[in-house]
């Protein structure tokens, strides 16, 4: 134990023992075995924390084999707890500026990426304007109803609700802030949801009806903020991460899509960095990921890309660090 305790977990800046995160500690003869149980199994951290508790126990003269093992138990947003209603212990939201800079590929990918990690995910396309959410994941048929209540549609280990399922194509334009108020009550409410690590909601972009909704019914843990490196893209930044500050909600960061030799690279960053939020990450422009959203299949199950992944990892980081420092 004091051996670990000289270990920092490097997002917390706190050492292992005092956080609370050893367990199952078992000490036969000279070996050792225990789990870190992290905040998120998302975490981007793992690896070095494995290494800095082999270092330290290595330090131990005459230690024998060591055993580690990761477990994560998701802390839950404070503003979540005991509400019955929401058995969310996360809620995400995803927006932008403008439309088509890549907020539902950025979601998507975002959720299949927390999924893939081991945690609980649910996916809400709340875009009223373009709900294409089933489209890109292939999950097109209608949910299913049971006493009043709607069963998301479980899709490549996501559980999906879409505004799409309950608004007629082409209405979308001509809804009213309280028919969005209450078609985002009953995605929230009257869905089977059951109990998510991480809810994450595709907003639609700017700020209006939808978000404002959604952020008077439920707090939202933290928002992600998609941009494109041209240049008009500061501008639309500052929309998106102000449109959050408003409604009051915390920014994780800022995610830089769509960068490479057509629209360049970096201005999404520079922008956060004005902003004073944080950067997230940056996906190039790439045919495949277009293709992967036309086929239905989000493009983190057919490509093993580090930059998704890297983003989900900070996000769940981001996360973590807020639950534990809020408490
Ligand atoms: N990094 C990328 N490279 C190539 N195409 C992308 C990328 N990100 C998004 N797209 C494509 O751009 C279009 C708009 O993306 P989408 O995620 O629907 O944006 P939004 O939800 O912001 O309107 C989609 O056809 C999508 O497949
Ligand atoms: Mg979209």
């Amino acid at each position: 134990m004091a051996a670990l305790a000289t270990v920092n977990d490097p997002d917390l800046h706190k050492d292992l023992v005092s956080l609370g995160f050893i367990e199952n500690l078992q000490i036969s003869g000279a070996d050792v075995s225990f789990t870190v149980m992290l905040t998120t199994p998302a975490c981007p951290m793992k690896e070095r924390i494995r290494r800095d508790c082999v270092d330290a126990l290595q330090r131990i003269p005459g230690i024998g084999s060591i055993d580690l093992k990761f477990d994560a138990r998701v802390r839950q947003d404070s503003r979540l707890k005991g509400k019955a209603n929401f058995p969310f212990k996360n809620v995400i939201a995803v927006g932008a500026g403008k439309g088509g800079v890549g907020k539902s590929t950025v979601a998507v990918n975002l959720a299949v990426s927390l999924a893939a990690s081991g945690a609980a995910v649910g996916l809400l396309d709340a875009d009223i304007y373009g709900p294409n959410l089933p489209s890109m994941l292939g999950a097109e048929e209608a949910p299913q109803q049971v006493n009043n209540i709607l069963l998301p549609v479980e899709k490549h280990g996501l559980k999906l609700m879409s505004m799409g399922f309950l608004i007629p194509p082409d209405k979308a334009l001509v809804w009213r802030g309280p028919m969005i108020h209450s078609t985002i009550n009953q995605l929230l409410t009257q869905v089977d949801w059951g109990d998510l690590d991480y809810l994450v909601v595709d907003l639609p972009p700017g700020t209006g009806d939808a978000q404002m909704s959604l952020a008077q019914q439920i707090p939202i843990t933290g928002a992600v903020v998609v941009t494109t490196p041209q240049g008009v893209s500061i501008s639309d930044t500052r929309r998106g991460i102000d449109a959050f500050v408003k409604l009051e909600v915390p920014v994780l960061g800022v995610v830089e899509n769509m960068a490479g030799d057509i629209f360049g690279s970096g201005a999404g960053e520079a922008a956060a960095k004005e902003m004073n939020v944080n950067f997230l990450g940056r996906l190039p422009l790439n045919a495949a990921i277009a293709a992967a959203g036309e086929r239905g299949v989000p493009y983190l199950l057919e490509e093993d890309s580090s930059a998704f992944k890297e983003i989900a990892g900070h996000v769940a980081a981001a996360l973590s660090v807020g639950a534990l420092g809020a408490r």
